[in-house]
């Protein structure tokens, strides 16, 4: 099991350069499997989630490959539509292998995704969109077994703006006969960036981003180069880090207004931010205040994904800050060990309520899923003493060697493998 052992204290000065966003590459490179050609994807990080969507791509008979940091996908062989069990658990955006797969093959088998543990995550919403478009789902020996003997376009209304669901159906309704309209998608710059991806392999897809997507399947579709959007919540995790540790920092190649919400969030905090075409900049030298209450939503919401790690910012701040976790049921495992590192909050409900504290003090914790672990580093960078965060797996499905990253920038964390 590896660990991080962190000595607390130090500031954060520098520069970095963001990597490809996980939550875009992950459905891209799903989307690969449709177009039957390679797609060259840029820019990507080497993260545990993405080298098993890989994996899963060459079981099912794809050629792929890492070419620096770009990775090649050769989808000509596809020969399987079957999602290999095994891998499938591993993460949950194996879900994202329905709609291509469909769009494909016009069939696949899968079980039930894996991931992390921070909710029910259940699929009904991509089933019944899926139905819409004329697939038979049944379920047999605890798999799913999906058929479409011909995708038909359909008007899909969804019942909530799932980020996945929203994706499966633009990936199989590139492959059906006419046309399709999803109402009420997810407009995540994640869903904006699979539709430039698929439009680059020449699919038609409009509205991405909007309360209308629009797709015209049966285009033939080419090869592609295609560079993914830069990862708002790698930036926002070094950025709130940097604020916790009243740091300055400069990220490169960001996309600031893909982070309105946090951005703002971290100014009212009484950090100051300046925003530019490509870059971002934080200095915290004011003291940390709290903020007003902050609930999770869809885009352009808080993202969920920056809940756990704005929490631990806020263990520091003047004053009480109210965060209610309104996307996933689950996703307050980091409290306990925040508080075990000196920090007053309370749960009640979908709400916790986080009293700041002059400081915090170094602790053994453990991380139980990907955001809450950057949350325990982020407060171990700022704590008194020493942190050791155990269960890094859980980090490593969604940043690229964090330690080398936030190293980079003068803080004191290592990798250790422990017994
Ligand atoms: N939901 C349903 N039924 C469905 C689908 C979703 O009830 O069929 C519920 C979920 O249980 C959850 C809510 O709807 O409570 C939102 O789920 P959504 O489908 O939007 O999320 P996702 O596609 O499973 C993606 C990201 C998550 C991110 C969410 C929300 C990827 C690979 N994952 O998940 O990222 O939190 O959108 O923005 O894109 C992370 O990076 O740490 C992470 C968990």
């Amino acid at each position: 099991m590896e660990s991080y052992h962190i000595s607390g204290g130090k500031t954060l000065e520098g520069e970095y350069r963001l990597k490809g966003a996980k939550n875009a590459v992950l459905p891209i490179l799903a989307a690969t499997i449709i177009s039957g050609r390679t797609s060259r994807i840029k820019n990507c990080p080497r993260l545990s989630d993405i080298r098993t969507m890989m994996a899963i791509l060459e079981e099912m008979g794809c050629g792929v490959s890492w070419d620096g940091s770009d990775i090649l996908v050769d989808s000509s062989p596809v020969n399987s539509f079957r999602i290999p069990q095994k891998l499938m658990k591993e993460i949950r955006s194996s879900v994202f292998l329905m709609g291509p797969t469909l769009a494909r093959c016009g069939q696949v088998i899968l079980s039930d995704p894996g991931g992390c543990a921070i909710g029910k995550r259940p699929i009904d919403i991509h089933l019944a969109a899926l139905r819409l478009l004329g697939v038979d789902i049944a379920e047999k020996d605890g798999l799913l077994e999906c058929r479409a003997k011909s995708l038909k376009g359909a008007v899909i209304p969804l019942s909530f703006p799932s980020v996945g669901a929203t994706e499966n159906v633009m990936m199989a309704a590139v492959m059906a006969e006419g046309e399709t309209r999803i109402l009420n998608p997810a407009k995540e710059p994640e869903i904006v960036d699979l539709q430039n991806y698929l439009t680059s392999c020449g699919a038609d897809i409009t509205g991405a981003g909007t309360e209308e997507i629009r797709i015209i399947g049966g285009l033939p579709l080419h090869e592609t180069e295609y560079e993914p959007i830069p990862d708002r919540i790698e930036a926002g995790t070094i950025l709130t880090a940097a604020a916790a540790v009243r740091g300055k920092v400069l990220l490169k190649g960001a996309a600031p207004e893909h982070m309105d919400s946090v951005l703002d969030c971290l100014e009212e905090s009484g950090c100051k931010i300046w925003r530019q075409d490509h870059s971002v900049y934080l200095e915290a030298s004011s003291p940390l205040k709290a903020v007003k209450p902050i609930e999770t939503r869809p885009y352009p919401g808080f993202p969920t994904d920056m809940q756990s790690q704005f929490m631990a910012l806020m263990c520091l701040a003047e004053g009480t800050t109210e965060i209610t976790e309104a996307i996933f049921e689950n996703r307050f495992k980091h409290v306990a060990e925040l508080n075990r590192m000196g920090a007053r909050i309370r749960i009640a409900g979908k709400t916790a309520m986080i009293e700041g504290v002059e400081s915090l003090r170094g602790q053994r914790v453990t991380a139980a899923d990907l955001r809450g672990g950057a949350a325990l580093v982020i407060a171990g960078l700022a704590a008194e003493g020493d942190t050791i965060v155990e269960n890094i797996s859980h980090i490593d499905r969604g940043y690229d060697r964090l330690e080398d990253i936030l190293t980079g920038l003068g803080a004191r964390i290592e990798r250790v493998v422990e017994p």
